[in-house]
């Protein structure tokens, strides 16, 4: 505990269970709280009210093991001299959630804003774990900007098939693969892919999820070495306790959301997200995080701050490892401790949930297994991170050019004169059922000069992204050992997949971005260096295109198909500016509003 800031009179809860100005609304503030057994000492005797963010539950598999590790996040709130509220979430399945768990990251941040807003609550625990629970959270807890602290429900444990790992979502693209060879019937795949899932738990790959819960603890809303430990692993319930104890301190000091993901805290965590080796998703998150803070971050700031910084992390889909070898080699502590060993972290003065620095936690840690966690000087990729590339298709879109393998890079940047940028024909596809009706069509004459565009699949045109933009060759070019032609679209990428695609191209083509312009068969130039991605089309052709889009209504996206989706599409942003509901970040730090 890093001392006292605030007295039993500051607490936002005594304005609804003691209020001396008000006894008669006190009283009914509190008689409902005592139904279930709350005594009047537990409300009135100034006890900070912990509320849990509770987003486990039978929809959200993922997530489900929150909902035991909540009695021992309780325990912790009650020894530290707490009152715990559990308080329901909005379920987000990302494997479940239809057309896309993206959408509901949004719903589920509106509805925690109003309901850490609106209640009795003087600080909350954020049960963070599925791909999109932990942005939804962070987003709430920074617009309500009441103390928070983040907990995940730890990764499933390695999966094994065979004696082989088999990860998340990684396997299901090898699934595939072995499928449509005939190595394995569909009972085989249903099988292999089963096998990935052995334990509760989130995707015990590099995907989004580790990714994000990583990156809690990299932005300091995490106690040190929380992200890592599998679900099942009796130091997740410890941790869990310990979470628990913690945040009453964070109320009495007032250490707030604000406090601790500044930029600097941004900084570092672009960087431990190269050195981990996240997903592509990630700036569309931390950007909306940074946004309702009113801290400025962009896709540039993830080309400056993090393209060079290497791979140390050695988790499929990247490497050969999973969430247990994670959690053995040291966690993000081990990562965060062998940046700083070699000066690679931008601010080790950044604090943390704990009270104290990132670098005061995390100096002197060092990778307990070097075959999964690398050190800066044997890296497995010396830049590891994003690059931010612009154009007439798009303002920004961006790309983890570490993942191109030796077969892409000798077809298409290996010319002498220019290496790093290629020219090809654009295949364009609306949306995934367009790709998946024409893709093996061989009227659509598709070589290695092509390139295969995505549109139609962002944030207002899916609606909410479809991860959809690593398209396969057409069956006939696998057949001639093509494995990849270069992909670009406006919308995103699963966290587990490896493939070098140009991904979540904003403006999106349903927004009236430069993709909605590009027809079937332009020329289209990629300079990897350079960053920049065009059509090859003339400035009179392209404003033609442009007036006759316009007169056209714009794109022709799918209709709504749920009020929510209704309101999403009218109010939702581009994911470069973090896919927020725009307007929403012009509220920040609205604990207190009520006064
Ligand atoms: Fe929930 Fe991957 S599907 S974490
Ligand atoms: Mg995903």
């Amino acid at each position: 505990m890093t001392g006292k800031k605030i007295g039993i009179e500051d607490l936002r809860s005594r304005k609804w269970f003691m209020n001396p100005d008000n006894p008669e609304m006190t009283a009914l503030y509190l008689e409902r709280y005592l139904n279930y057994g709350l005594t009047r000492a537990e409300l009135q005797s100034g006890k900070p009210i912990i509320g849990i963010a509770q987003t486990g539950s039978d929809l959200s598999p993922c997530n489900r093991h929150h909902l035991e590790l909540t009695k021992r996040v309780r325990d912790g709130i009650i020894a530290s001299g707490g009152t715990c509220i559990e308080v329901p979430v909005h379920p987000i399945q990302e494997t479940g959630k239809r057309p896309t768990a993206m959408l509901d990251r949004n719903l589920a941040y509106l509805s925690l804003v109003e309901t850490l807003f609106g209640y009795p609550l003087d600080g909350v625990v954020l049960n963070i774990g599925c791909d999109k629970t932990t942005p939804a959270l962070l987003m709430a807890a920074a617009t309500v900007n009441i103390p928070a602290i983040a907990l995940s429900v730890g990764p499933m444990l390695n999966g094994y098939f065979r004696g082989q790992r088999t990860g998340s979502g990684t396997i299901v693209w090898k699934a595939r693969e072995m499928l449509a060879a005939g190595e394995i019937d569909d009972d085989g795949f249903m099988e292999l892919v089963a096998s990935s899932a052995p334990s509760v738990g989130y995707c015990n790959t590099m995907g989004t999820a580790t990714t994000m819960n990583s990156l809690a603890e990299a932005l300091g809303m995490q106690l040190p070495g929380a992200a890592a430990i599998p679900a099942p692993y009796r130091e997740r319930g410890q941790i869990s306790y310990e979470t628990g104890r913690r945040i009453v301190d964070m109320v009495w000091e007032d250490l707030r959301p604000s406090q601790i993901m500044t930029r600097k805290a941004f900084e570092n965590a672009i960087v431990i997200n190269s050195a981990i080796g996240g997903s592509t998703n990630a700036p569309i998150h931390l950007n909306g995080i940074a946004r309702h803070l009113g801290v400025p971050l962009d896709n540039d700031d993830w080309q400056k701050v993090g393209h060079d910084v290497p791979l140390l992390v050695n988790l499929q889909p990247a490497g050969e490892y999973l969430g247990e070898d994670y959690q053995h080699a040291g966690g993000v502590p081990a990562v965060v401790g062998e940046l700083l060993s070699a000066g690679l972290l931008p601010h080790p003065e950044a604090v943390t949930a704990n009270g104290r620095t990132m670098g005061e936690n995390c100096t002197g840690r060092r990778s307990e297994d070097t075959r999964v966690i690398r050190s800066v000087s044997d890296p497995l990729v010396a830049q590891a991170g994003f690059i931010n590339l612009t154009g007439n298709l798009f303002d920004s879109a961006i790309m983890k050019t570490s993942v191109i393998g030796p077969a892409f890079r000798q077809q298409y940047l290996s010319n002498p004169d220019d290496p790093n940028a290629f020219e090809g024909r654009a295949v364009v596809f609306d949306g995934p059922e367009d790709f998946h009706h024409r893709i093996d069509d061989p009227a659509e004459d598709i070589d290695q000069d092509c390139v295969l565009f995505m549109r139609g699949a962002g944030p207002k045109g899916y609606p909410g992204g479809a991860e959809v933009v690593n398209m396969r060759p057409p069956s006939y070019l696998l057949k001639k050992g093509v494995e990849a032609l270069p992909c670009v679209g406006d919308g995103r990428q699963s966290g587990t997949s490896g493939s070098p695609s140009i991904l979540n191209a904003s403006p999106e083509a349903a927004a009236g971005g430069g993709l909605a312009l590009l027809k079937n068969g332009d020329r289209v130039r990629i300079d990897l260096n350079k960053c920049t991605a065009d059509m090859l089309v003339p400035l009179d052709e392209l404003a033609e295109r442009a007036r006759a889009f316009e007169a056209a209504g714009g794109y022709d996206a799918p209709e709504s198909q749920s009020p929510w989706q209704q309101y999403f599409r009218e109010k939702v942003g581009r994911f470069d500016q973090g896919m927020i509901l725009e307007d929403a970040d012009k509220y920040q730090d609205i604990s207190r509003k009520w006064l």
